[in-house]
């Protein structure tokens, strides 16, 4: 896959809250590898230097063994096009030396279609339900995206389609998920592997189960070394908001019903939001006036934005050639995601 275009000297200089001469300046003196137009200006930072740069600036709880799942029950409402994005975003920030994986749970594939550029065949292709039925191992259904940047993705195809048929007793449930990301840390020994994972529309086993391993997790690990999120996205029309309040009800159920004591991070946002619209607004003053709800809704929303499709069409993201709107959107959300809190919130 192509890769996403360098930090900016801005975006960092957002993160740290000092202005962008300020980091320039910094920058000047470092032998860390930079990216510099023919007037000697820093025009890019490498993934490598912008990781160690973030690290030695108090931002190393960004590079914790991160998963992050996008889940809601309704169709169309961005899910892929958030892990992906969010995957993206990651991408330009973390150091090579940590994994970076997708998994791709949704049988219609889409995530696959936009980083691989097709979907894989059923019959050369091992994908997750032959790894849930114990007929294929981690080695076979983790390919490499790139193998030099250290990205992968477990693919999908309409195999999946029996994904929870092979999660058919609570044991599978609880389980399998669980043993599919400690394998993963296992084969990724020393690091901190971070997990991007797009699933069904559907009120499915295998998204259960991995919401289980992700909360069962948290009895592993500190909160140092371990961030769980499950991100909620909202697409702006009426029955989203339903949507979100079953998906949300649904991940409570499932982790009660098994008796984990700990929930990961759960974050709602509104993923295709235009402010032309009244019904855009009206679903955000809903999010806000849900009693449950409310206490979950991100700080970022995304704005609607036809680079979206556009990248996606191209297997690019919002972060490939050059930095759009929406894709500054996503960047903050990631942030928020990894824990980022802006200067002057909350107090
Ligand atoms: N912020 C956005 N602006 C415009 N179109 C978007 C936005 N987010 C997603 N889309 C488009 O909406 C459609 C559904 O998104 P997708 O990520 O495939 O949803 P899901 O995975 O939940 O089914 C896709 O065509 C995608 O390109
Ligand atoms: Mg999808």
């Amino acid at each position: 896959m192509e890769m996403p275009i360098a930090f900016k000297v801005k975006e960092l200089s957002q993160i740290l809250d000092v202005s962008t001469p300020a980091v320039s300046q910094r920058l000047k003196n470092t032998t860390d590898e930079l990216l510099k137009s023919d007037k000697n200006r820093t025009v890019g930072i490498p993934r490598e230097t912008i990781s160690k740069i973030l690290t030695e600036n108090g931002h190393k709880y960004f590079y914790r063994k991160n998963i992050i799942l996008a889940h809601t029950i309704v169709g169309g409402s961005a899910k892929t096009s958030a892990i992906w994005s969010l995957f993206n975003g990651f991408l330009r920030i973390s150091s090579k030396q940590n994994p970076l994986i997708i998994c791709s749970s949704d049988s219609q594939a889409s995530i696959d279609d936009i980083a691989l550029g097709k979907i894989p065949s059923a019959d050369q292709q091992r994908v997750l339900v032959d790894y849930f039925n114990e007929q294929a191992t981690l080695d076979d259904i983790l390919i490499p995206l790139d193998k030099t940047e250290n990205t992968w993705i477990i693919p999908s195809h309409l195999n999946n389609v029996f994904l929870d048929k092979a999660l058919q007793s609570p044991k599978k449930i609880k389980g399998e998920a669980l043993r599919l990301i400690q394998d993963i840390y296992k084969k990724f020994p020393n690091t901190n592997p971070s997990i991007f994972i797009d699933t069904m529309p559907a009120l499915s086993a295998s998204t259960g189960s991995f919401i289980l391993a992700m909360a069962q997790l948290m009895n592993e690990y500190s909160p140092e070394e371990y961030n769980p999120v499950v991100c909620i996205p909202l697409r702006s029309d009426s029955t989203s908001l339903k949507g979100c309040q079953i998906a949300f009800d649904e991940l409570n159920t499932i982790i009660e019903t098994f008796g984990v004591d700990k929930k990961p991070t759960v974050k709602v946002f509104l993923a295709n939001y235009d402010k032309r619209l009244s019904l855009s607004s009206e679903i955000l003053k809903s999010l806000f006036g849900d009693p449950v709800l409310k206490d979950y809704v991100a700080d970022t929303i995304i704005r609607t934005s036809a680079e979206i499709p556009k990248t996606s069409y191209a297997n690019k993201s919002v972060f490939h050639d050059k930095l759009t709107s929406v894709g500054s959107d996503y960047n903050d959300l990631l942030l928020e995601i990894l824990g980022y809190e802006k200067q002057g919130a909350n107090g």
